[in-house]
């Protein structure tokens, strides 16, 4: 373990303000989002640039010092916390923005830019970074790659891998690769890009992305619609995706859901009486899509109460029941029982049976515990939020996701597996696959240290 020679080199790299040593200082770094993660560290080191982050990892190697790559801290797996007292790298520093190449289409940014900053900064171009997520504004370009994140949109643009045409990265040993000159057709060997993507930090270190950005698309519709059934909803989800033109989002939610956020964040219900289930559904593009979607929604079978945003500020209001699901839940486990977050996928035609069978699954191994039930349906992805679970509950995480590979579905749809899943991924990945991961982390990281307990740990 590092010892106090060890942070006086980091400080020699770093400066003393950027090597936090004291508790009251790590404590933020070592607990994730919903205070289910929480391990110890010797020291977080923020590095300002690449070639900072480079010395730090010869550091580390040579010292054989184990490190856990960080950016905005928003995961949810267990994947970016030092769960086993290694030292964290955190990448927020190196946040700079380039300026966007409107032609290509493409910019250059630094792994701990914000999501937000870069959709921020695109919009100045007149365009837009197509990954969004409700974290945008802690979420960082670097560990939306580590877990290549989906989020809102991935229905249109697929999610985080889509999006990144190059990266900057530094090897466990401090050599760095860099490939970010972003060419729409570049078959020059492997794509090393396209495989950091979802590796969790197990790899390299991300230090910067060339990131594709799409057309603004100014005409956005958003409209909440409720349903009799959780059956009807995600028949309707599935009908919705090639239906609506420009159709970016769909959004699921139920009744016990739009409850619990109007109860710990002071909303009021959307409708006189909460459907059982709804759908939140947004539309963009150059042409407005309000009365397409209004046709097609009005057109549906099992379709109850709608709800059509009237302008921003409205379909704000409507997105913040779907968005404040995640912070409500949170407050709803709160410190005593954090909830578990199984973010899956099923094939669409298994989706509707799996949330109709998922509570009383949880229900049979954890009777006082609650599901909750919201996700992207136009994707399939559905977010299974279990609180009050005593102890480590493993026995809930198991039921839920044996239940997902019996309907043939992912174990992790955008989060990770970190290190809250790693005992489950073999229900998606055979063994063969498995050794071939080992032996791609061996290739990378020879000497072990890069985020040693998430994915296959050492
Ligand atoms: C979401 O879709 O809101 C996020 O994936 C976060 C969560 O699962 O809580
Ligand atoms: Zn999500």
């Amino acid at each position: 373990m590092a010892g106090p020679a060890f942070i006086d080199t980091l400080v020699d790299i770093v400066g003393p303000t950027h090597v936090l040593t004291s508790e009251d200082l790590t404590s933020s770094y070592v607990r994730d989002w919903t205070g289910r993660f929480v391990g110890s560290t010797y020291a977080v080191v923020r590095p300002g640039n690449v070639d900072e982050v480079a010395r730090v990892m010869a550091a580390c190697e040579t010292a054989g010092i184990p490190v856990v790559p960080q950016g905005g801290n928003t995961g949810l797996v267990g994947g970016g916390v030092p769960r086993s007292g290694e030292i964290v790298l955190s990448l927020t520093r190196l946040d700079t923005i380039g300026r966007v190449d409107v032609h290509a289409r493409a910019v250059t940014v630094g792994a701990g830019a914000t999501i937000a900053a870069v959709q921020h900064h695109a919009a100045q171009a007149g365009l837009d970074y197509a990954v969004d997520l409700a974290s945008r504004g802690s979420a960082t370009v670097g560990g939306t790659i580590a877990t290549n994140a989906g989020g809102l949109r991935v229905m249109r643009f697929g999610a985080t891998r889509s999006q990144v045409l190059g990266v900057e990265a530094v090897l466990s040993d401090g050599r760095v690769i860099r490939h970010l000159d972003g060419l729409v057709k570049d078959n020059t060997g492997y794509d090393l890009g396209g495989l950091l993507c979802g590796s969790e930090g197990t790899l390299a270190v991300v230090t910067a992305a060339r990131l594709r950005l799409v057309p603004q698309r100014p005409e956005v519709a958003v409209a909440l619609v409720g349903f009799a059934s959780v059956g009807s909803a995600i028949a309707a989800a599935g009908e919705w995706s090639g239906a609506v033109d420009g159709v970016e989002a769909i959004e699921f939610m139920t009744a016990s859901g739009i409850e619990l956020v109007g109860r710990h964040l002071n909303l009021p219900p959307p409708f006189p009486v909460t459907p059982p289930a709804l759908l939140l559904v947004e539309a963009a593009g150059r042409v407005d899509p309000t009365a397409a979607l209004a046709e097609v929604v009005a057109g549906t079978q099992g379709v109850g109460e709608v709800a059509v945003a009237g302008g921003p500020a409205d379909r704000g209001r409507l997105w913040r029941y779907r968005e404040a699901h995640t912070e409500a839940i949170n407050l709803e486990g709160g410190q005593t029982t954090p909830p578990h977050k199984l973010d899956v996928t099923l094939p669409q035609g298994s989706l509707a049976q799996f949330v109709e069978e998922v509570p009383a699954v949880v229900a049979s191994v954890a009777p006082a515990a609650h599901t909750w039930l919201f996700g992207h349906a136009g994707d399939g992805n559905v977010h299974v939020n279990v609180t009050g679970v005593v102890g480590d509950g493993d026995e809930v995480d198991d039921a839920v996701l044996t239940l997902v590979a019996s309907h043939g579905g992912s174990i992790s749809a955008e989060h990770g597996i970190g290190t809250a899943k790693v005992r489950w991924l073999h229900l998606n990945r055979s063994a063969t696959e498995l050794e071939v991961f080992r032996s791609l982390r061996d290739a990378f990281d020879p000497s072990g240290i890069l985020n040693p307990s998430v994915l296959v740990p050492r």
